[in-house]
């Protein structure tokens, strides 16, 4: 192969990552991290179930809905893959460590030796068990589930993977965004202005010509991870989840457009968007915690093919307020990302990143140094709102001192209490790249534009040596007494 392999075995258990998401279900039942939940219906009842799962405790199980009413006994719908750190750190071969900033850390030092691996092709694969050509396609026959009640329909991609391939410089575009079902053998696609995909579809469309496009709607979440984060413009999600894995992904190649699909893939739609060709789509509750974005008219996607394993198992994401099904897994792979890239354009001094989740894991994110130099801390700030992995939609970002642990919002709301001075240390940021999902942008906006603040919450520099001490018990003394008076201590 020649590339570095960093996939590492978790706990000893797994020396080889995952072939495909059925042997990571069965690993996620072996670590006690699964929920079966049979006999919910595809309307309402899983999306609801799903929201009631990720609110009943902090990093909920992955959940596996089966007995779907109104459809065969195999066919399954799968959720919440890798919200929890012990999903995570098994699904990306991390350690499984104790604290969040720890498992953030981890993700940050593999980045450091992270090397694309691009996919390879082959022949076969259990995807192409079952085919359903042109007038055969039926999307009914796929679970998909109307997620929300005030959802415009039924979305069969929430958990999804968009491949397109960018018509000018050949590469593979994965990335997710949701797909409703419209007909028999046509969905809708939304594209936030600004993401990858919509500026591939832009560039066919400008030429006057059809977009072909891959949904695939049941995976290995590992891609589902990659193609849901900003990765850089012209790196292949593909690639970026095989520097993941250590190992390629196998895919094959589709049969009307020739583009790479997941060999072990569980459904995946073949179709094309016509220049000119839309429908009305939405509303769908989004992971803002809104219905933001009114009905519109959305690209239409004709399938011409729908292939699909034997049972298939359809992959879901349930956004709404958080926390959601992904919204914690979101956290740490985020708040990875921003203290990679802000290493990779120079800063040092980095002692964290956390993404809260309250935030909807981007719109609240604090970075934590130690300040080396006067302008130390702008300069975090400035970086991690404005790197690729903080750029879209994000709002508030917090710069901390190293004493401070962004992960605990006490902490951070104390050091903005006690060490911001609004005045001088809130910068305003704007005209920054949004989304009609933000619920402040007005409806029908053509910017999509928001605005930030970077708020300065570290010790100002200059008084670095006169700020006033900290009011706290030394360790030695706090951990003196916390022996001799165990007694008591016990009692409470
Ligand atoms: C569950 C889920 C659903 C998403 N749905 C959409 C969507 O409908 N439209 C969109 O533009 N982005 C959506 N996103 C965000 C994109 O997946 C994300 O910004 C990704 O980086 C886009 O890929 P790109 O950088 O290749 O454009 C969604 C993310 C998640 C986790």
């Amino acid at each position: 192969m020649g590339k570095p392999e960093t996939f590492a075995s978790y706990h000893g258990e797994y020396a080889e990552p995952h072939l495909d998401l059925r042997e990571f279900i069965v690993r996620c039942e072996a670590a006690g991290e699964l929920l079966r939940i049979q006999g919910a219906d595809r309307d309402l009842e899983m999306g609801a179930l799903a929201e009631a799962v990720a609110h009943k405790k902090l990093e909920a199980p992955a959940v596996l809905f089966e007995d779907i009413p109104g459809f065969p006994k195999g066919f399954r719908v799968f959720s919440g893959g890798t919200n929890s750190k012990k999903r995570l750190a098994m699904l990306l071969g991390l350690p499984e460590v104790s604290s969040l900033i720890d498992l953030v850390r981890a993700y940050r030092q593999r980045m450091k030796t992270h090397t694309p691996i691009p996919p390879r092709v082959v022949e076969t694969g259990p995807i192409f068990e079952n085919i359903d050509r042109d007038d055969a396609v039926d999307l009914s026959k796929f679970p998909a589930p109307k997620v929300h009640e005030e959802d415009g329909g039924r979305y069969i991609g929430t958990d999804d993977l968009i491949i397109m391939r960018d018509p000018d410089e050949g590469w593979v575009n994965a990335a997710t965004y949701r797909v409703q079902v419209h007909g028999k053998d046509t969905t809708g696609l939304w594209i936030s202005p600004g993401k990858q995909g919509r500026q591939i579809r832009d560039k066919y469309h400008n030429a006057g010509k059809p977009c072909p496009v891959l949904i695939c709607c049941g995976h290995d979440p590992m891609l589902f991870l990659a193609a849901s984060q900003e990765v850089r413009y012209g790196l292949s999600e593909f690639d970026y989840a095989g520097g993941h894995r250590g190992r390629p992904f196998d895919v094959v190649m589709s049969e009307v457009h020739g583009l790479p699909m997941p060999a072990h893939a569980e459904i995946v739609l073949e179709g094309e968007m016509l220049p000119g060709d839309s429908q009305t789509e939405g509303p769908f509750g989004e992971f803002t915690g809104y219905y933001a974005s009114p009905q519109s008219n959305q690209p239409r996607v004709r399938i011409s093919r729908a292939y699909y394993r034997n049972d298939p198992i359809l992959t879901m994401a349930t956004p709404m307020r958080p926390p959601t099904d992904l919204s914690f897994a979101k956290c740490i792979v985020k708040a990875g990302m921003i203290w990679d890239e802000v290493e990779k354009a120079g800063l040092s001094g980095v002692q964290g990143v956390w993404c809260h989740e309250a935030g909807i894991s981007r719109m609240f994110n604090v970075i934590s140094i130690k300040q080396a130099y006067a302008g130390h801390a702008r300069q975090a700030g400035m970086l991690a709102t404005a790197c690729q992995g903080g750029a879209y939609l994000g709002r508030f970002t917090v710069v901390v001192d190293h004493d401070v642990d962004p992960t605990d919002i006490f902490d951070v709301l104390w050091a903005m209490s006690t060490r911001c001075d609004p005045e001088q240390d809130i910068d305003i940021v704007r005209r920054m790249w949004s989304s009609p999902l933000d619920p402040l942008v007005p409806h029908g906006s053509k910017g999509n534009f928001n605005s930030r603040a970077v708020i300065d919450a570290c010790r100002p520099y200059e008084r670095l040596a006169d700020f006033p001490k900290v009011a706290r018990a030394s360790p030695e003394l706090l951990a003196e007494v916390k022996r001799k008076f165990s007694t008591f201590l016990d009692q409470i």
